[in-house]
């Protein structure tokens, strides 16, 4: 996955390209790219291996090339290693058509052989490579249109993508395509801007067009024109964005990470406003009634990472309150499992990016199945969010750390909602107990807040832990879900190695991985299995294990067994794990801060995942 942007307009291209990318480098970061021109001029193209800022450095900041109109693209490799020459923009043997894209092009071994043999060569092992030579071939071969020529080769490739693409041809015009890959155009005087993502535009403008599948769009300074894949023209209507530039910027943070785990308290209490009105849940901006909940038979949940580990959480939650049986899946398991699924059963999408390859590609295997599906979904007009029947948006605002924190913390309550809506229309809960649990779910903004007041301590016992080889999360219930959630934090940004297990399961053979000094978190939220976790967090240590515990207020007995002990407020037990994961994620932060590691961008990780 890649970060792509554009500029067409009165302004020098690459410093606007340069910082744009800048916004983007979260969807990867193993090398970038620009491609500029100047009037008639050649197209120059700069690429470096690394982060961006090689790029920059290599460029003077973008200063060096002239030209007001060029892409850009940061990538993250997926054909091919990063490597500079790898890198894109990639161009036609002659230079006449320079183009970059993110997605993947599935078929490119074929087109490559169908290129050969029409006398081209390849300097890349990139699949994109291929399809800027495809694009050159049809062309040449064709009427001289870059539309002409675009239109012939999507209806040719397979797979997905976003390109834009130069022409030597036609200076200072951008032609941008698109299928399930994301791509948005700004419009602003005088000039247009092409990218993966708002937040890379948003500086300079707010009036954003989102690209469909199989559209086209043509950038020519100020004025934009779409076309569909049968190249004819299309109208299409611009969305304003409402969140301004700040919100996708640190604030003063010193990562991006930290900031979002205090936005946590914003990203709850938005999304519970968004649902709830007078204390009671109104699904209605989500556009499920209560008699369609109400015929609901069974529900599936699928998602990737985090989404999953709220689908676990989802699965304690909606099976508890509401009595119908729920399935969490992983997507990439799911798209491919053939499962046998009933038809009036409802699938749940959960997705921060609303771009994961694997969870759009379980939709459609559940839509093609005749299932009704809801995307939990935080990016607006992203491709699950427009292809689901119901979407459900979570209001944590752009997320730039690859850990996801807020958006987990918005799925969760999305969740809740949804299923204490449909406990109460099915019967299962009565007034009181409804009005009580909706209660409750507000609280829960300030009692995060509460939370992140006491980090210093967590700062304090994660340092001590920076050293740490193996760490185990463990628990049971919705303890068990929230430790899978804790597990993935830590590793992903300290490369500690760390597992979740349910507590339970520990003896059956992860406790021989348990030495002296093995850090062993137990998560004990869950009053009914508290005494159960106890005991097993007492067989780890009396093997040696190093004990930390997350408990809940009042649980004071905890500190006779753990040697460090963390408390959450006291809430509902089906809500715990939003109070819970909050520490976790402050741990994992601090660990990976310790030991000096880049926690927004850890290696060989990605925010957005649109390959599977
Ligand atoms: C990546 C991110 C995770 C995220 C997962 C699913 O692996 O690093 O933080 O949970 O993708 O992404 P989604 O956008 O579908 O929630």
């Amino acid at each position: 996955m890649c970060g792509i942007v554009g500029y067409s307009g009165l302004k020098q291209a690459a410093p606007i390209l340069l910082d744009g990318l800048a916004r983007l480098e979260y969807r990867g970061y193993d090398s970038a790219g620009i491609a500029v021109r100047d009037g008639d001029g050649e197209i120059k193209v700069v690429k470096a291996k690394g982060r961006l800022a090689v790029l920059a450095e290599k460029t003077d900041s973008g200063k060096a090339l002239l030209g007001r109109c060029g892409v850009g693209h940061t990538r993250w490799a997926t054909h091919g290693a990063p490597s500079e020459i790898n890198a894109h923009p990639h161009h036609s043997d002659d230079g006449n058509v320079v183009g970059i894209h993110n997605g993947i092009i599935e078929n490119y071994k074929e087109l490559k052989e169908l290129l050969e043999k029409n006398g081209y060569s390849f300097y890349s092992s990139t699949d994109t490579e291929v399809a800027i030579k495809l694009i050159d071939y049809y062309y040449k071969k064709g009427s001289g249109s870059p539309i002409d020529a675009l239109t012939r080769a999507m209806t040719r490739i397979t797979g997905s993508y976003s390109f834009a693409i130069l022409f030597k041809d036609f200076p200072d015009e951008i032609f941008a395509a698109r299928k399930d890959s994301p791509l948005i155009v700004g419009v602003g005087d005088d000039e247009s801007f092409l990218a993966s993502d708002v937040p890379a535009i948003l500086k300079y403008t707010r009036s954003v067009y989102y690209i469909g599948n199989y559209e086209i769009a043509h950038l020519s300074g100020g004025k934009v024109d779409f076309y569909n894949i049968d190249g004819e023209r299309i109208e299409k209507e611009p969305s304003e964005i409402s969140w301004d530039a700040a919100t996708a910027e640190k604030a003063g943070y010193e990562h991006f990470m930290i900031k979002e785990i205090h936005e946590q308290p914003e990203a709850v209490k938005n999304t519970l406003s968004s649902v709830i009105h007078d204390g009671k849940i109104d699904l209605s901006s989500v556009g499920i009634t209560d008699e369609e909940l109400k015929s609901i038979s069974t529900i599936y949940i699928v998602a990737c990472g985090s989404a999953y580990h709220v689908g676990a959480v989802m699965q304690y939650v909606i099976e508890d309150l509401a009595g119908i049986p729920v399935r969490v899946e992983l997507a990439s398991e799911f798209r491919y499992r053939k499962p046998v699924l009933d038809k009036s059963g409802l699938c749940i999408i959960i997705s921060q990016s609303g771009e994961t390859a694997d969870s759009l590609a379980a939709l459609r295997e559940a839509k093609s199945r005749g299932l009704r599906t809801l995307a939990i979904v935080n990016v607006v007009g992203s491709s699950i969010a427009r292809e689901a029947d119901n979407v459900f948006y979570t209001l944590a605002g752009p997320e730039i750390a690859v850990a996801t924190t807020k958006a987990y913390s918005a799925q969760l309550v999305a969740g809740y909602t949804f299923a204490v809506q449909l406990a109460y229309v099915l019967g299962r809960i009565d007034e009181t107990k409804y009005e009580d649990l909706i209660a409750e779910l507000l609280t829960l903004p300030e009692k995060i807040e509460t939370i992140l007041e006491d980090k210093e301590r967590l700062q304090w016992f994660a340092a001590k832990q920076s050293s740490s080889t193996d760490i185990f999360f463990i628990g049971r219930g919705i303890d068990y879900a929230i430790s899978l959630e804790g597990s993935l934090k830590m590793k992903e940004i300290s490369y500690i190695h760390s597992e979740s297990y349910a507590a339970g399961e520990l003896k059956h053979g992860a406790i021989s991985l348990i030495e002296d000094g093995t850090l062993v978190v137990g998560c004990l939220t869950q009053s009914e299995l508290y005494e159960k976790t106890v005991s097993n967090m007492v067989e780890c240590q009396s093997r040696g294990a190093y004990l930390m515990a997350v408990t809940t207020a009042g649980n004071y007995n905890t500190e006779d067994i753990a040697d460090f002990t963390v408390y959450i407020p006291e809430t509902d037990s089906h809500f715990a794990a939003s109070l819970a994961v909050v520490p976790l994620q402050l741990m994992s932060y601090y660990v990976s801060l310790a030991k000096g590691l880049d926690v927004d961008k850890p290696r060989n990780l990605a925010k957005s995942v649109t390959v599977e």
